[in-house]
C-alpha cells in the first residue's frame, strides 16, 4: 500500500466545520499552532494545512516508519516551517514542545488507534491474514513486550482477563484456554495463526453472531495492551488539561466504547467544580473545573461517510474546551 493512497480521514467534515469556529477564536487570541497527536497518514492535518495558509502544525506519531514516510511525502510543508513531525509517544508532548511554542497552540486532535497503513502493512502483526511476526507494537523499536510475547507467555487466566476487560470478548476464557493448548504444541508466531485459533473456538458456538471477523476483539485487546492505549489516553487528557492555554480545544476520535468511556468520564469529572459528597455543606475537596464539552453528544459519521467508509460506523468525536 502506498503511503496515504486512497486515505480518507474519519469524520473529516465534522472536524473541519468545528475547526472553522475554533480558527476564529485562534485568530482573536493571536495563536497559530495546532497539534496533531496522531499524525498517521496525515489526513486531518493536511486538510487543515491546505485550507489555512496561516496555520502551523506540530505532529506526533510513535511509529518511526510512519514518520519517515511523512517526512518525505510532506517535505514541502516541513521546509516552509508549517509542519513539524516528531517521532514520539504523544504522552511526552509536554517535554518535547517548548513552553513558548506551547503558548502559540490553540488546539489539538487525537485520532486514537492505528491507521490503515499499519493495518494493511505486512509484518506488523495487526492484520488477520498477516503471516509474518505477531508484533503489534506501534513503535517496534520500543522495549515494550510484543503481542507474541503475551500470547506465548501469559497464563490463561491473565489472557482471559485481558480479552474480557479490554475488548469485552464474551468467549474470553475459552479463547485463552485454546491459546494455551495451541502454544503447547507450536509457538504462536503470526496473527493469522492466532486468528485461526479464535475462529475455531467460535465455530463451537454457532449461536453467537458477531457481524465481524471472530478474531476482531482478541486482536484488538492485544493491540490495546501492548501499546498501553488506555493509559496513554488518560495521560494525554490529564497533561493537555494542565498545560494547554485557556480556550484551547482538544478533538478526540475514538473507535470503541471502552476508549470513548475514558474520554466521556474525564469530561464528566473534570467539568465539575466541587466533588465533595452531597452531605458536605462547605467544600473540602478544592476541585476546580478544568474543561467543558463543546458538543454535548459525540459527533458520529453521517450517511454519506457510512456508505463510503463502513469503518467509520464506530467512530465518535468529542471536543473538549480547556477553561
Ligand atoms: C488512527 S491513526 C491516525 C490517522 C490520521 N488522523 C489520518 O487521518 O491519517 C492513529 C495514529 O496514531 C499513532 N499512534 C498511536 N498511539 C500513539 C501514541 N501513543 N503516540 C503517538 N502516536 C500514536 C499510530 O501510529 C497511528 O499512525
Amino acid at each position: 500500500m502506498q503511503f496515504s493512497e486512497g486515505h480518507v480521514p474519519v469524520l473529516l467534515d465534522e472536524f473541519l466545520s468545528r475547526f472553522g469556529i475554533l480558527s476564529e477564536i485562534a485568530l482573536r487570541c493571536g495563536r497559530d499552532s495546532f497539534v496533531d497527536f496522531t499524525f498517521g497518514l496525515g489526513g486531518h492535518s493536511i486538510a487543515l494545512l491546505n485550507r489555512y495558509a496561516w496555520l502551523k502544525i506540530i505532529a506526533f506519531d510513535a511509529d518511526p516508519e510512519v514518520c519517515l514516510m511523512a517526512e518525505s511525502r510532506y517535505a514541502g510543508y516541513i521546509e516552509t516551517g508549517r509542519l513539524t513531525i516528531i517521532n514520539a509517544n504523544f504522552t511526552e508532548f509536554d517535554s518535547l514542545i517548548s513552553p513558548d511554542k506551547l503558548n502559540c497552540v490553540f488546539g489539538a486532535i487525537a485520532d486514537f488507534g492505528i491507521s490503515n497503513y499499519q493495518l494493511f502493512e505486512k509484518g506488523r502483526g495487526f492484520s488477520f491474514d498477516d503471516d509474518q511476526s505477531l508484533d503489534m507494537r506501534v513503535n517496534p523499536d520500543s522495549h515494550d513486550i510484543s503481542a507474541a510475547d503475551v500470547v506465548n507467555e501469559f497464563p490463561a487466566e491473565r489472557l482471559a482477563d485481558i480479552f474480557y476487560s479490554l475488548a469485552d470478548e464474551r468467549l474470553s476464557r475459552q479463547i485463552a484456554r485454546a491459546i494455551v493448548e495451541a502454544r503447547d504444541v507450536k509457538k504462536i508466531e503470526t496473527c493469522r495463526q492466532l486468528a485461526e485459533i479464535v475462529r475455531k473456538v467460535y465455530k463451537r458456538h454457532p449461536d453467537i453472531k458477531t457481524g465481524v471477523d471472530f478474531a476482531t476483539k482478541t486482536i484488538m485487546a492485544l493491540r490495546i495492551l501492548v501499546n498501553s492505549e488506555f493509559e496513554n489516553i488518560k495521560t494525554l487528557l490529564q497533561k493537555t488539561s494542565s498545560s494547554f492555554c485557556k480556550n484551547s480545544w482538544l478533538f478526540t476520535i475514538t473507535f470503541h466504547s471502552n476508549e470513548d468511556r475514558i474520554v466521556k468520564e474525564f469530561i464528566k469529572t473534570e467539568s465539575r467544580g466541587c466533588v465533595c459528597p452531597i452531605e458536605i455543606v462547605l467544600c473540602r475537596c478544592g476541585h476546580k473545573a478544568m474543561v467543558k464539552p463543546v458538543n454535548r453528544k459525540p459527533l458520529c459519521a453521517g450517511d454519506d461517510e457510512l456508505r463510503s467508509n463502513p469503518r467509520s460506523r464506530s467512530a465518535k468525536m468529542r471536543i473538549i474546551e480547556f477553561i
